[in-house]
């Protein structure tokens, strides 16, 4: 086992190093070695200027090649493993029952623990059929904190997305080490007010990725679990990122220390009646998701959908190779070394943000730094999307892909006048992709973007001239406000 603690930022009291492995070194260390590689380059300047142009200044419209280093998500973007891809060759593509299948199902259930596992081809599809199956016009979903598409299709089908996380989760000076939790009273004052036939199910995503990233205690889960069974209401897991929230609770809470990734994971998973997965995240693939569940009935309506939008219950939109893939890769997640590496190298990244006079949201979360651009920009109104700024600055000065998560992603509109009421943070997320980065990359994205918060009052914010009714980030298209950013280039 590879042993290594992590340096504690001075602003930062969260006691992250694993203790029981050692403390030889200071930095993480990749549990693996590089087999394939895959050439990147880094633009001219000139080059990257015309891009952002010809994208409307969208980061989603650039052509992948045309990016240095790619921290747009960790989603569907992991490296897999030599036994991932040995798994590949053994895929079964028979249209009913293949092989890849029941070892898919066998993986997940000695996770999971529920008696249902339904492939889909990633997790906005099991969003789709879960919601088209239990939700009713008017009926409320409860969630620490929604992630966009969750909302989306919550809202899609008529229902309503209600985030109900703690405060802690709210304030990005916290260092509290649980933020993602949902906040208990709330939820039962929300179901007592609203009464529980209005609420079809509670949900809870782990780790909550909108909430940067942040971790939920076994605590919160127990408890959220008794008021959902108090009032007979299913609670569900959005579990993309189950093994890193488990990884969290064996470093933070109490009691925790000496049980496994699985063992942690198994108990989250006891106190609820199903999840929804999307495995491009901890499933460590490029492609697919579940849904799985104790209700038979629930299983049986799903199916029926399935089976209309995805393919057959065996396969769900996926290809045999592909099961077989998630069927290693979901296990390979929950690897101790693996985990040490990943949830350190994520905060090698934040720590290294922070000697840059970059603010970011402490503690750093699972997936992603998350840089807080409104307080680094105070000068650009939420308005005008200081997130996005940020955004388009990294791309300019160091051909890096992030993404904003603040009012272009998550503006409300008022009901009444229209206008739109921005979200209480502007963010902008790096997410780093799993086993796909060593620490020299991330090095440069911390010396980018402190060159950037050197010249930050000449950033400028932008404004929208194209938008889609939902989901409107991916296509929308701006216009910056004024010509501004830096002319220097930055040098790794
Ligand atoms: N739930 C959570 C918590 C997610 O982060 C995502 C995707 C989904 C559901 C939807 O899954 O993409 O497979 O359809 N998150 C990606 C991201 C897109 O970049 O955070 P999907």
């Amino acid at each position: 086992m590879i042993g290594f603690y992590l340096v504690e930022v001075a602003n930062n009291n969260i006691q992250d190093g694993d203790h029981n492995m050692g403390n030889e070194f200071d930095f993480p260390i990749e549990p693996y070695r590089i087999k394939v590689v895959e050439p990147i380059k880094r633009l001219s300047r000139e080059e990257r200027e015309q891009k952002i142009q010809q994208a409307h200044f969208n980061l989603f419209n650039i052509a992948a090649e045309d990016v240095f280093i790619d921290l747009l998500t960790d989603s569907g973007t992991s490296a897999m493993s030599d036994d991932q891809w040995a798994g590949m060759m053994k895929g079964d593509e028979s249209y009913a029952g293949c092989k890849n299948y029941h070892h898919f199902t066998e993986s997940i259930q000695s996770i999971f623990g529920f008696k249902h596992v339904i492939p889909v081809h990633q997790g906005r599809v099991a969003e789709n059929i879960l919601f088209s199956t239990i939700l009713k016009k008017g009926d409320y979903v409860p969630n620490n904190t929604h992630f966009d598409t969750t909302r989306a299709n919550t809202m899609h089908k008529g229902g309503k997305p209600v985030d109900l996380i703690v405060k802690e989760g709210r304030d990005p000076k916290s260092l509290e080490p649980f933020k993602g939790n949902m906040d208990v009273a709330a939820l039962e004052d929300f179901i007592i007010e609203k009464g529980k036939d209005r609420i079809p199910l509670v949900m809870m995503t782990i780790t909550n990725n909108t909430a940067a990233g942040q971790p939920v205690s076994m605590e919160n889960i127990k408890k959220t679990s008794e008021i959902c069974r108090k009032y007979g209401i299913p609670f569900f897991f959005d579990a993309a990122r189950f093994a890193e929230n488990a990884w969290f609770i064996r470093q933070r809470e109490e009691g925790y220390a000496d049980r496994s990734p699985m063992e942690i994971a198994r108990e989250m998973f006891s106190y609820a009646d199903g999840c929804l997965m999307s495995a491009k995240k901890d499933g460590l693939v490029n492609m697919g998701g579940f849904i799985a569940c104790n209700d038979d009935a629930l299983e049986e309506e799903m199916t029926r959908l399935l089976i209309l939008i995805e393919g057959f219950r065996t396969y769900g939109g996926l290809a045999g190779r592909d099961l077989e893939a998630i069927a290693r890769g979901i296990l390979e997640s929950l690897e101790p070394d693996y985990l040490e590496f990943r949830i350190a190298q994520v905060k090698y990244l934040g720590d290294r943000l922070v000697e840059n006079g970059v603010p970011i949201i402490q503690p750093v979360g699972g997936h992603a730094v998350f840089v807080d651009a409104g307080q680094m920009f105070p000068h650009i109104p939420p308005s005008d999307y200081p997130g996005q700024a940020l955004t388009v600055a990294l791309y300019r000065e160091g051909g890096i892909r992030g993404v904003e998560i603040g009012g272009l992603m998550f503006a409300q509109k008022d009901p009444v006048t229209g206008k739109e009421i921005s979200p209480p943070l502007e963010l902008v997320r790096l997410a780093i992709p799993r086993r796909v980065y060593t620490n020299a990359h991330l090095d440069f994205v911390a010396r980018v973007c402190g060159k950037i918060n050197d010249y930050r009052d000449k950033l400028r914010g932008f404004e929208i001239t194209y938008q889609a009714k939902y989901l409107r980030h991916f296509t929308m298209k701006l216009k910056e406000k004024k010509s501004a950013g830096s002319t220097v280039d930055a040098q790794a």
